[in-house]
Parts: C-alpha cells; sequence; structure tokens
C-alpha cells in the first residue's frame, strides 16, 4: 500500500441534521424481518442453489418465522421462476407468509415477474433502480432526471400489471439501489415521485428500501441518512422505512441496529450473513442481539446448530467459527482465567437459578442452551487453560466433582500435556491422564484381598488384608474407627505409613444399577508435600480404600 494512494479515496458527506436523535433511542421491539436469502444471497453463491434446494431453504425459513421472504428475481432465470411456480402451485405458503420477488424498471422484466406471481395468495413486487452519482455518471450514464424517471415508469407498469392479478394482495416495495452513496435529498425526491404513482396509504403502505448496498462509511453516517430521510418523508405514515446492509466495511450489523434507532421499521438480510463480496447483514446476529437485550427477536433461533448444517450444505458457505452466535467456537473459552470465571458463573447458576431468573456468566452473552447448543463445549482445553476447565470437564463429562484442593494440581499436569503436544487435548485424553495419574494405582503397594469386621457398637473396624508390597506378599491389619483409618493403622503397624491423613470425601456417579463411587483422598507426607488419589468402585468403602493406596503409591513411588 502506497501513502499518496490513499487520495483516491474520497471521504463520506456528512449528512445535515440538526438535531439526531438516534443516538438517545433505545430498540423496543423486533423490526420486520425480511430473508432475502433466497435472492441476493443466492445471487452470490458460486454455485446457485438448485429448485429442490431453495424449497429445503425456504421451510427453514417459514420455521425460523419470517413472514416475509424475498424468493427470487423470476425474470433472470427459468430456475427462479418454475421455483416461485411449485412454491404457489403446491401450496408451500403458510398463509401469513408474503413471498418477494426483485425486478428491475424493464416492462419485459415486470410482465414475466408478475406472471410468476399468479395464484399466490400475498406477494410483495420489489422494484429497484441505482441512483448513486457514480452508478449515474459511470453505469448508466444518466441524469438524476432521467434515473427518476426510469423509477416513475418502473412504478407505473407494476401498479398496470398488478391490475391482471386476482386474488393476490400485492405489496410494493421500492428500493434506490445505492442509498447509502445518494445525495439524500435526491433519495428522497426518486421515492416521493415513485409514491405519487403507487399512491400508498396508511393502510396500505409502500415499503421504501434504503440500502447500503456498498458499505461506503461508517455506521453512525447511514443512521444520520435514515434519520433524516424519515423526518423528510412528507407522507411518512405511508411508508414502512426498510434498512438492507451491506458488509463491506465490516459494519452491517452495527448500521442495520443504529438504522433501527433512526426510524426504521424493517429489515432485509440473510442469515449468517451471506450475500455478495463481503455479505448482506447477518440476521441471526441482529436477531440475537435483541434477544441478548431481553427483546423478543420473533425469530426462533432454539436450534440454530440445525439452520447452520441445512445452511451449509444447501449454499455450499462454511460459518466461520467466530461468527457471533453461530461459530463453533463462540461460547468456547481456552484460557484459564475466563474458564474459571464461567464455571462460577454456571456453578451458581445451577443454585440460584429458580430465585434468580437473570442470566449472570462470565464471557458468555447468553445461555448458549437458548439456541440449542450444550455446555459441553464451553470450556476446551489447551496449554493456555487453567486449572478450573480440567475439573469442569471431568465434572461434566465423567461426572468427577473433584476437591477444589486437587484443581491445580490436576490443571498443571493436563496443560503440561497440551503444552508438550502442542494441542488441544479432548474430555477423553484429559480422562485417561485423569486415571493413569491418580485412580486406583497399584504400585508399589497393591490390595488383594480385604476382609473387615464392625464390632458391636458399630464404633469400631478391624480390617485384615493381603496385599503386595514392592513385589513381596504380606498380610496386614489394622483397627479403627472406620476402614480407612483402620487400614491407615494397618500401614502404620508394618512400620510403612509416612503420613498423616488430611481430606477425605466421596461422591456417587451417574445413577441406577451403573451407580459407581468415587473417592478423592489427600495425604501429607513426612516430607511435608501434599499427595492426592482417587479410587472409583462400585463399592463406596472399596472406594475409598483406593483413593487412600492411590495417595499412598503417589507419595511412595
Ligand atoms: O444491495 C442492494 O442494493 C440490493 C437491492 C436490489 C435492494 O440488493
Ligand atoms: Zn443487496
Amino acid at each position: 500500500m502506497k501513502s499518496d494512494h490513499v487520495h483516491k479515496y474520497p471521504k463520506a458527506k456528512q449528512i445535515p441534521l440538526a438535531q439526531r436523535e438516534w443516538p438517545s433511542r433505545v430498540i423496543e421491539k423486533a423490526p420486520i424481518w425480511t430473508s432475502v436469502d433466497l435472492r441476493d444471497g443466492n445471487q452470490a453463491l458460486a454455485i446457485p442453489m438448485t429448485i429442490n434446494e431453495k424449497l429445503e431453504f425456504f421451510d427453514h425459513l417459514v420455521k425460523t418465522g419470517f413472514k416475509e421472504i424475498e424468493v427470487g428475481f423470476p425474470s433472470a432465470s427459468e430456475t427462479e421462476f418454475q421455483f416461485i411456480r411449485q412454491l404457489i402451485e403446491e401450496k408451500r405458503i403458510p398463509k401469513d407468509v408474503s413471498i418477494q420477488v426483485l425486478v428491475q424498471a424493464r416492462e419485459h422484466l415486470i410482465k414475466k415477474t408478475i406472471e410468476s406471481l399468479e395464484g399466490a395468495h400475498s406477494a410483495i413486487v420489489h422494484l429497484y433502480n441505482s441512483t448513486s452519482p457514480l452508478q449515474r455518471k459511470v453505469t448508466f450514464n444518466k441524469s438524476k432526471d432521467d434515473i427518476k424517471q426510469i423509477a416513475i415508469d418502473g412504478t407505473k407498469l407494476v401498479k398496470s400489471y398488478c391490475k391482471d392479478l386476482k386474488g393476490t394482495h400485492i405489496r410494493f416495495e421500492y428500493s434506490p439501489e445505492s442509498f447509502s452513496d445518494t445525495e439524500v435529498d435526491y433519495a428522497l425526491e426518486v421515492c416521493e415521485a415513485v409514491m405519487d404513482v403507487w399512491e400508498p396509504t396508511e393502510k396500505n403502505p409502500i415499503i421504501l428500501n434504503l440500502p447500503a448496498t456498498v458499505e461506503v462509511s461508517t455506521p453512525n453516517v447511514y443512521a444520520d441518512q435514515i434519520e433524516w430521510f424519515c423526518k423528510h418523508l412528507k407522507q411518512r405514515k405511508s411508508a414502512i422505512i426498510s434498512l438492507h446492509t451491506h458488509n463491506d466495511r465490516g459494519t452491517g450489523v452495527a448500521a442495520t441496529e443504529l438504522g433501527l434507532l433512526a426510524g426504521a421499521d424493517r429489515v432485509e438480510g440473510t442469515l449468517f450473513g451471506n450475500g455478495e463480496r463481503t455479505g448482506n447483514l447477518d440476521i441471526v446476529t441482529v436477531a440475537l442481539n435483541l434477544y441478548a437485550q431481553g427483546i423478543d427477536p420473533q425469530l426462533d433461533f432454539s436450534d440454530l446448530n440445525t439452520l447452520k448444517t441445512v445452511y451449509e450444505k444447501i449454499t455450499r458457505m462454511k460459518v466461520p467459527e467466530r461468527q457471533p452466535y453461530s461459530g463453533d467456537l463462540v461460547f468456547t473459552a481456552f484460557s484459564g482465567s475466563h474458564q474459571d470465571a464461567i464455571k462460577k458463573g454456571i456453578d451458581r447458576r445451577k443454585k440460584i437459578s429458580n430465585e434468580d431468573p437473570l442470566w449472570e456468566v462470565p464471557y458468555l452473552l447468553i445461555d448458549p442452551k437458548d439456541i440449542g447448543r450444550d455446555y459441553q463445549a464451553i470450556i476446551r482445553i489447551n496449554s493456555q487453560s487453567g486449572k478450573g476447565g480440567v475439573a469442569y470437564i471431568l465434572n461434566e463429562d465423567y461426572g468427577l466433582d473433584l476437591p477444589k484442593a486437587m484443581h491445580p494440581e490436576v490443571g498443571n499436569i493436563v496443560n503440561a500435556q497440551a503444552d508438550q503436544q502442542s494441542t488441544e487435548l479432548k474430555a477423553d485424553t484429559i480422562y485417561q491422564i485423569f486415571q493413569s495419574e491418580y485412580v486406583n494405582i497399584s504400585t508399589p503397594l497393591e490390595t488383594l484381598q480385604i476382609e473387615q469386621q464392625t464390632d458391636k457398637t458399630g464404633d469400631s473396624v478391624h480390617l485384615k488384608a493381603n496385599v503386595n508390597y514392592k513385589g513381596s506378599p504380606y498380610k496386614i491389619e489394622g483397627k479403627g474407627n472406620g476402614p480407612i483409618s483402620a487400614f491407615v493403622d494397618a500401614l502404620d503397624q508394618q512400620g510403612w505409613k509416612n503420613f498423616t491423613l488430611k481430606d477425605y470425601r466421596q461422591h456417587s456417579i451417574g445413577s441406577g444399577s451403573k451407580t459407581e463411587a468415587a473417592a478423592y483422598v489427600q495425604i501429607e507426607h513426612s516430607n511435608g508435600k501434599d499427595f492426592f488419589g482417587c479410587g472409583i468402585d462400585a463399592n463406596i468403602e472399596k472406594a475409598g480404600l483406593k483413593a487412600l493406596v492411590s495417595a499412598f503409591n503417589r507419595a511412595n513411588l
């Protein structure tokens, strides 16, 4: 990049808005959503959708809750035309859903477009022509008046051809394409000329769609354009103001949200932001942003994974891993401090969700379960991860609720492995590491057989065991107030006890006939170091003894 080349690019013009109101407003309700996946999204695909793919996609859009779906550009290709015919003839369009068709302002195209709609119960005819100075000069070489005339003539043609459509409730949408790069007063002039022809009413409003065909400025400028337009439009109440942003500067979502603050009523976009170049607006993101602010988006993304799978299959596009809400990694934490905070938040929530319904989990904007994601994938382990993450995985995936004191040591062992292998460690590998390091360790001391008797009072246990120690067999015995202390006494009588018992705890894993017990023992070696051991067994007492032996063995290797 050469710095003198930067002068090729002019600055965006400021909008003469005396008192802008949008910065101090809040969005309070969902807009009218219009999916343009099957038109704008489709026209951006290397391999456009087949009719069957479009039908499948359409069904998913309906299921998601879209009430307006732009189904294509029927005058542009036979596939588009046939797809619309099939939708109508096979009665696949629910009564509360309007299909939308796009057309340029040319007579034969308008005629064909209206023909495609025969038999539909409700449809939106979407007419567009480009209005920006750049398009007027470079693409059309036409004056402002010529361009306005194209819009007027197109609207007249749509109006007259629509008279032939009996039984179809027709609404009309006009887009001054490249609106965000057009002088606002001229865009207004064209739109008002179109309204004069169409004669909308408050009951039957026109849709004025104001596209950022190419995103040319910061989102605040787009918001200014929308607010200026809404304030200056004479018959504001007879128009639905619609946003249609692309994402060339990466701020399509921001532009739409600010455009809504600025007074727009409707939003056009695609799932996951597919569309020309850097894409259209991602409706999933805007809708879930509303959701995250406590506003019902009126779209259902409770099974976002399925929607994503269908989308990826049909479009042959891939949703990036860090795409807001829908990316594979957006609810995943690798970093240790994040994992600890998330674990605390989720544990707290499990305890108090009945008392406090507010979602308060650090680092997670929304509850992943609301959009069909589970907590399993939230915490993933690599060399950046911490103690809490490893403990979380062992608990969530294997039901092992490790004592807190054990977390740092286990975390360090697992981390070191991840670092050594320079890789992410999956849950099964983490479990294997934990098992081989802590569970049922049987060298140098192995218990072969144990017998125990409790005295009549129930207060004293007499324990006898056959063991192997450092390769030789022994019969050992001891007494205590429970099997663990009796076993410790037996080790003491052999002269092998070089520790004090610091902590013992246990819990069950699973339920029903498959229930097992997990026990954890912490001992302090005479050298001052702490050692942990874990025992897992169907019998809770055996689990405890195994935990003690594991800790002893780890201390005496
Ligand atoms: O991006 C755009 O301007 C369009 C129009 C046809 C609405 O897709
Ligand atoms: Zn577009």
